[in-house]
């Protein structure tokens, strides 16, 4: 994968830079004053190593920032909530500028927003919204409800009701699937999830579509911190608990993120469903285009999954965290979408594509996201 390089902010060491910090909310007297480059710090919080993307994010972001001349501090948490809370704390406390925030829990950090907003620090919310605090600035995401608008209809184009232009084939055969959503404590779960069941819907309503299981309300079907393991584990009592052990009809199961879709469909085959689509495995959606699952999607083993190219993501970041360093204001492209309880804050969305077997070329290889050697084994080099 080529983490790095979208685009080189056009920032040198040797340009005077006002942090003014005028986008900030807390406002108060720290940062002020011109600064070289190399002597803002930016501190990047990033959730976890144990899902790929996230270290693909954390490697952009840091070296997109460096290669406009900033100090970087970058952790990760390890998913533990307090380790996030200590690691900003540590920031802080060693005079970060700027803050980058991927939360664990979007509800977990307004300690230390506040400190932050009391240093005239502004945070800047990165993928996953901060809730229930004024104290974050801006924030960079993809458009999280067109996500899961995406996953539904790559589940039924893989179930065949859509063509590839995800145009209505006409298809009016009945089929039964399963739903999965994201972690209840972030934010853009119940985005993914709101895009894909209203996309579901007009199939639910009419009948071609069947929740085997009748379990459909976002607390039953959730899956706390995206973990494959509790997946699998649902997934294995809805075998037994809908399907007979394995050998009752599942046609797809909408998922949230590649990890649960690797949990889901290790309890498939289990089952004995098979071990490709075309043997009996169900279509299966995902996210985040992690080189394991799309190595299974080459193979024919999942569906689908949604590409949200983290190097767009770390320019987003990186952008709006050259303008605070310039005392001015991120551009947002939304000022609506995002109210996290207590105001809305200021976004700026890209776009996500879906990926099945046909578009790995076009839009993976050719990216230069993953290389061929890459999807063939599955391994990120
Ligand atoms: C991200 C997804 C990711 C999930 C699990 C979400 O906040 O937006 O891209 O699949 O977390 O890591």
């Amino acid at each position: 994968m080529k983490r790095n390089g979208m685009r080189m902010v056009a920032l040198t060491g040797a340009v005077a830079l006002g942090l003014g910090l005028a986008g900030c909310s807390g406002g108060s007297e720290g940062g002020g004053g011109d600064a070289a480059a190399e002597d803002i710090q930016v501190g990047v919080a990033m959730p976890t190593e144990t899902s790929e993307r996230w270290i693909a994010d954390g490697d952009a972001v840091k070296s997109q920032l460096e290669e406009a001349g900033y100090e970087v501090d970058l952790q990760f948490a390890n998913d533990d909530i307090p380790r996030q809370q200590q690691q900003l704390d540590q920031m802080i406390t060693n005079g970060a500028d700027i803050l980058i925030v991927a939360s664990i829990d979007g509800t977990a950090l307004a300690t230390q927003l506040e400190n932050a907003a009391s240093k005239g620090i502004p945070v800047i919310a990165y993928d996953r919204l901060i809730n229930g605090t004024e104290d974050v600035d801006f924030y960079v995401t993809f458009d999280n409800y067109t996500v899961g608008v995406q996953q539904a209809q790559s589940l039924l184009r893989g179930l065949g009701y859509l063509d590839e232009n995800y145009e209505e084939t006409g298809l009016d055969e009945e089929k039964i699937i399963e739903v999965f959503a994201g972690s209840p404590d972030d934010n853009n779960a119940t985005f993914f999830y709101n895009g894909a069941m209203d996309t579901l819907k007009p199939f639910l309503d009419d009948g071609r579509l069947t929740i085997g299981s009748g379990q459909d309300d976002f607390d039953t079907v959730s899956t706390l911190r995206w973990d494959q393991a509790t997946a699998q584990k649902r997934m294995e009592d809805l075998i037994t608990s809908t399907y007979d052990g394995g050998s009752g009809q599942l046609d797809g199961v909408l998922s949230p993120f590649d990890g649960i879709s690797r949990g889901i469909i290790t309890a498939l085959e289990n089952a004995g469903y098979g071990s490709t689509i075309e043997e009996g495995l169900p279509v299966l959606s995902g996210q985040d285009a992690e080189i394991a699952s799309v190595k299974m999607i080459e193979d024919g083993v999942q569906y689908a999954t949604i590409f949200k190219d983290t190097r767009k993501l770390a320019t987003a970041a990186v952008d709006a965290a050259s303008a605070y360093a310039e005392g001015s204001e991120p551009e947002a492209n939304d000022t609506e979408s995002y109210d996290n309880g207590v105001k809305v804050v200021p976004s700026f969305l890209l776009e996500s594509d879906i990926v099945t077997q046909a578009e790995i070329q076009p839009l993976l290889i050719d990216s230069e996201y993953w290389t061929e050697d890459e999807v063939a084994s599955g391994v990120a080099e």
